[in-house]
């Protein structure tokens, strides 16, 4: 490991310039497991133990002292969603959450660069919320199949079809489609912002299972779209059955991306965070988190005295994080997320009106 990288050019910025003309690109340090590696990451790797052999750790520790590093040089801050892997989540993030305190916590950052850890609808909304901050995400390619289900002129069609219903899309959705829309919500405030407007009937778009699970909880009527979560849809009411079956005393804990039928079994259902915080507050001895199954690895540390049991389904985009692109993404300050100028004020106003929204 070098003792410290070189800037090899600091740029003072225009927007036309890319952020490593703006901020210059650093040299990518020398990954090494030496004894100062070691004793700097020791406290970390006692949070990832069970999930990451001793024999390992000198591959992943040099990447964890060089990005925890470098993101103090950069004034670089790392957003992380629950989903990503553990030595991500214990390691290098400074803030990690669900969809909605994401969105809230970027609106408070203070670092000139946010690195968001997640999938690209992630990103932008945090670019959305500062519009003057750098924003990077470390693989341009991690998506979401429901952010792809859907464009901006479907929604432009949805309208013509169902005039002045109003429109609610979920975060997990393009800024052009939010740019249509009249307010967004997440997994973990759907109901409440459906139910914000005071009127019969709703279009709460595009994921289809999420729209039925809000409607199952209140009078409004929920029109909807047939866009599906990859990794949610993939449960089913007879796996989880045959779980419950064969040991009674296993809680079942899901997202309200899965089907109908999934939730309607469930113990609780509720957003990432939700779910974190429902087997940290309960402590139930054995629980099947029906979600990515990052999440269990990323809590269980926290409650030793619960037992997960996990069917394994993983989103591979945001599996797309690792740490040697996150490294990259602040050497070379790449991949940079900009908005078009032309959607990013309506966009940001059906994000600002959920984050604003009074609970
Ligand atoms: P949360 O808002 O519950 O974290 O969900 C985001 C997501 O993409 C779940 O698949
Ligand atoms: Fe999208 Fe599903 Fe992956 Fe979440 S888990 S980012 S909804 S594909």
């Amino acid at each position: 490991m070098s003792d410290s990288p070189q800037v090899s050019s600091i740029a003072t910025g225009t927007t036309t310039q890319s952020a490593a003309e703006r901020f210059g690109v650093i040299e990518r340090p020398t990954l090494e497991w030496t004894p100062q590696v070691a004793e700097e990451t020791a406290d970390l790797y006692e949070k990832v133990k069970d999930h990451i052999p001793k024999m390992e750790w000198p591959v992943y520790a040099p990447y964890v002292a060089a990005i925890n590093r470098l993101k103090k040089e950069r004034n670089a801050v790392i957003l992380a969603h629950n989903y990503q892997t553990p030595e991500i989540y214990h390691c290098v993030a400074d803030i990690v959450g669900d969809s909605l305190q994401l969105a809230k916590e970027a609106t408070k950052v203070d670092a000139e660069i946010i690195i968001q850890c997640g999938v690209h609808f992630m990103a932008e909304t945090s670019k959305l919320l500062n519009p003057h901050k750098t924003v990077l995400i470390p693989d341009m390619k991690a998506g979401c199949s429901l952010a792809e289900s859907i464009t901006g002129a479907d929604v432009r069609l949805l309208r013509e079809r169902y005039p002045g219903v109003p429109v609610v899309t979920y975060v997990n959705t393009s800024a052009e489609v939010k740019a249509e829309t009249d307010i967004c919500c997440t997994s973990s405030n759907a109901v409440q912002v459906v139910e914000s407007f005071g009127v019969d009937k709703v279009l709460c778009i595009p994921d289809e299972y999420l729209a039925q699970n809000v409607a199952a909880q209140t009078k409004v009527k929920i029109l909807t779209w047939k866009g599906h979560c990859e990794v949610h849809e993939r449960f089913t009411a007879e796996e989880l059955l045959a779980y419950k079956e064969a040991d009674p005393e296993i809680e079942i804990v899901a997202h309200p991306e899965c089907p109908r039928e999934v939730v309607e079994i469930a113990d609780y259902t509720g957003s990432t965070s939700g779910m974190i915080n429902y087997v940290k507050d309960r402590k139930p001895p054995k629980v099947l988190l029906v979600t990515e199954c990052s999440m269990a690895s990323n809590i269980s540390s926290e409650v030793p005295e619960v037992n997960f049991v996990k069917p394994c389904n993983l989103c591979p985009h945001m599996k797309r994080i690792t740490l040697p692109k996150i490294l990259d993404s602040l050497c070379e300050m790449k991949e940079e997320i900009l908005v078009d100028p032309a959607i990013a004020d309506r966009a940001r106003l059906a994000v600002e009106r959920m984050v604003n929204l009074k609970h």
